[in-house]
C-alpha cells in the first residue's frame, strides 16, 4: 500500500475511531479514493449520514495530503490527493528496489504442485498451462516473501510401466537412445499391443509385479525411461524459461515407501473401511468413496496424493499447498482434501487449494489440435508461435493468453491475435516497456538528465498514471491471495494504456527543466513496474523491439 494511503487511513481512524476502509474511486470525478465510514457511523449514532460525513470532513486533518474533502450522494466522502502526494507516491516507488511490494510477515511455506507431466509421454497443451500458471504463482509468492517449494509430481509409476518395459524387451530396444517423442510412440505401440494380444497382456501384468518387487533388469529399464523423459521435460522448461529444476522433482514413485503406512494409518484411525473388497474412505458430498487400496491390493493415484499431502505437511512444513491441474481434476482434489482432513493429514492451519484451468481451444472452438489433427504437443505449440514471432515475443503471446483470462475459462489459441503488439496482449505490454526504454535512451543520448524524483504532475493524465503506478504493490498482494494472475495482467495493461495516453498529452523530451525531470522519472517508474510485473508473469521485457 502506498505510504500516503497508510497515512490517510491512520488520520481517519484517529478522527473517527473506526477503519475508513478506503476504496479506489470508481470514477475519476469522485477523486482518487472513497470511504463509506460516515454511512456506517450514522447507523450507530442514529444521525443523518450526510451530517456525520460533514462532521468528519471538518475534523479529520488531511489538508497536507489532499484537496478539501467532498461529500457525495448519501454520505460518501470523496478524497482527491494533491499533486504533491501523488508525486511522492512515485518517488517512493523509485527509491525502493522492491517497488513497494510488501514482504509477508511471517512468510509462509507454500508448496506448489505444478507441471507434473507423465514419463514416456510428450507434454501436451494442458501441461503447458499448468507449467506457465505454476511458474507465475511461484514468482508472485516468492516476491511477496514466501518460501516456495515447487513439487513436480511427475507420473513415473503405475501399471503402464509393466506394459512399456515388456514392449521394450520384446522389440529389443535400447531405451537410453530414445528421445521423448520416440518414447511417446513406443507408449502408443505398447498400449495397442496390450489391448489386442492377451498373451502379451499377461506378461505385462507379470512385469508390473517384477517392477514393484524391485527386479533389477526391470528397474533399470524403468529408470532409463525416466531419464530420457526428464531430458525432454527439461528441454521444454528451458524453452519456456520457467524456474523448475530437477531439485523440484517429487514423482509419484517417490511415495512408494509411504503408501503402506498411509493405508495403515487410514485403517487404524477407522477412517477407511473395506467396501466390496476395496479399502475406501467415504467423504461427505461425494457419490463414490475414495479408494485407497483396490481389491487386488494395488494403490492408485488417490493413495499417492494422500501420501503427498502427508509429506508436504509433516516434512516440508507447508502452510499452504496449491495444486495446478486442469479443471476436470477438481473433484479428485476436493475428495482427497476431505479424506486427508479426516485422517488428520491436513490440519485446519494448512490451506490446500486446487486451481483448475480451462482448455486450450482452436479457432474452431474445439480442443486445440495440430495441423495433422493429433492432440497438440507442447513443442508443436511453441513451434507454431515461433513461426509468427521471435522467441521472447512468442512466449509473451502464449503466457499472457494463458494468464490474462480467468484461469478456469477455456481460451482460444488464436496466434494471429496473440502476437499482435496492439490490444490486450503480452507483446503489447513488451512494446510499451521497450518504447519507454527508447525514450530514456534518447534522453541519455541527448545529454538530458533524468530525475529520480517526481516533483510535479500538473496534467491530469500524468496524475492518473502516477496513481496507477502506486497500486502495483497492492495488485501483487491481491494476486498472491486470490491466485488470479489476470488481475496483474489487467493492471499492467491499464499501465500500458495510461503510458500511451501520457505520451499523447504530456511531452517529455520537448518539455524543460523540473517538469522534464519529473516526467522522465515518472516513465522510469512505469518502466520498472512493467518490467517487474511482466517478470512475475514469467514474461521477458526486452529493451528494444
Ligand atoms: N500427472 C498428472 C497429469 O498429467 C498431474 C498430477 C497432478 N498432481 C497431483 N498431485 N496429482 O494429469
Amino acid at each position: 500500500m502506498p505510504s500516503y494511503v497508510v497515512e490517510l487511513q491512520q488520520r481517519f481512524t484517529s478522527a473517527t475511531g473506526v477503519d475508513p476502509e478506503l476504496r479506489p474511486a470508481t470514477k475519476p470525478q469522485f477523486g482518487h479514493f472513497q470511504t463509506n465510514v460516515a454511512l456506517r457511523l450514522a447507523k450507530t449514532e442514529g444521525k443523518p449520514p450526510r451530517e456525520v460525513a460533514q462532521r468528519i470532513a471538518d475534523t479529520v486533518d488531511v489538508a497536507d495530503l489532499c484537496e478539501p474533502l467532498e461529500i457525495a450522494g448519501p454520505g460518501f466522502i470523496n478524497i482527491r490527493l494533491t499533486e504533491q502526494t501523488l508525486a511522492s507516491g512515485v518517488t517512493d516507488l523509485l527509491a525502493d528496489p522492491r517497488l513497494q511490494v510488501p514482504l509477508a510477515e511471517p512468510g509462509e511455506t507454500v508448496v506448489i504442485d505444478y507441471s507434473s507431466p507423465n514419463v514416456a509421454k510428450q507434454m501436451h497443451v494442458g501441461h503447458l498451462r499448468t507449467t506457465i500458471i505454476g511458474d507465475s504463482f511461484n514468482r508472485v509468492l516468492t516476491a511477496l516473501g514466501h518460501r516456495v517449494i515447487p513439487q513436480n509430481h511427475i507420473g513415473d509409476w503405475g501399471t503402464q510401466f509393466g506394459t512399456l518395459v515388456e514392449q521394450i524387451l520384446e522389440e529389443g530396444l535400447d531405451v537410453g537412445g530414445l528421445t521423448l517423442p520416440e518414447a511417446d510412440a513406443l507408449y502408443k505401440r505398447a498400449s495397442a499391443h496390450f489391448k489386442t494380444d492377451e498373451e502379451f497382456a499377461t506378461r505385462a501384468r507379470k512385469r508390473v509385479v517384477a517392477l514393484q518387487s524391485g527386479d533389477a533388469r526391470t528397474r533399470e529399464i524403468w529408470e532409463q525411461l525416466i531419464t530420457i523423459s526428464l531430458v525432454g521435460f527439461n528441454e521444454a522448461y528451458a524453452r519456456l524459461g520457467v524456474k523448475l529444476t530437477d531439485a523440484d522433482l517429487a514423482g509419484e514413485s517417490s511415495y512408494n515407501d509411504d503408501l503402506a503406512t498411509v493405508v495403515e494409518e487410514c485403517e487404524s484411525s477407522g477412517v477407511a473401511v473395506i467396501d466390496d473388497g476395496a479399502l475406501c474412505v467415504f467423504t461427505e458430498g461425494f457419490s463414490a468413496p475414495l479408494i485407497i487400496r483396490k481389491s487386488d491390493g494395488g494403490y492408485g493415484y488417490a493413495t499417492t496424493d494422500l501420501a503427498a499431502i502427508r509429506r508436504r505437511v509433516n516434512e516440508l512444513d507447508a502452510d499452504r499447498i496449491i495444486y495446478v491441474t486442469d479443471a476436470r481434476q477438481g473433484g479428485h482434489f476436493a475428495q482427497v482434501f476431505a479424506a486427508a482432513k479426516q485422517v488428520g493429514y491436513l490440519p485446519d492451519t494448512v490451506n490446500a487449494e486446487h486451481v483448475g484451468y480451462g482448455m486450450v481451444l482452436g479457432t474452431d472452438g474445439k480442443p486445440f489440435k495440430t495441423r495433422d489433427g493429433t492432440a497438440a504437443s507442447l513443442e508443436s505449440l511453441l513451434d507454431a508461435a515461433e513461426e509468427k514471432a521471435a522467441r521472447p515475443i512468442a512466449l509473451a503471446a502464449i503466457k499472457y493468453a494463458d494468464l490474462s483470462n480467468g484461469l478456469g475459462k477455456d481460451y482460444v489459441f488464436d496466434l494471429d491475435r496473440m502476437v499482435q503488439t496492439t490490444g490486450n496482449t503480452g507483446p503489447y505490454l513488451q512494446y510499451a516497456h521497450a518504447r519507454i526504454c527508447q525514450v530514456l535512451r534518447k534522453a541519455e543520448a541527448d545529454g538530458i538528465a533524468g530525475g529520480d524524483k517526481v516533483l510535479e504532475l500538473p496534467h491530469p493524465t500524468e496524475q492518473t498514471l502516477a496513481l496507477l503506478l502506486s497500486r502495483y504493490g497492492d495488485t501483487v498482494v491481491e494476486v498472491g491471495d486470490t491466485l488470479q494472475p489476470h488481475r496483474l495482467c489487467t493492471y499492467l495493461y491499464d499501465v500500458a494504456v495510461a503510458v500511451a495516453r501520457f505520451y499523447d498529452d504530456c511531452p517529455v523530451l520537448r518539455s524543460d527543466g523540473t517538469l522534464r525531470e519529473s516526467r522522465l522519472a515518472l516513465i522510469t517508474a512505469a518502466r520498472d513496474v512493467l518490467a517487474a510485473g511482466l517478470d512475475l508473469l514469467g514474461i521477458e521485457a526486452p529493451d528494444r523491439m
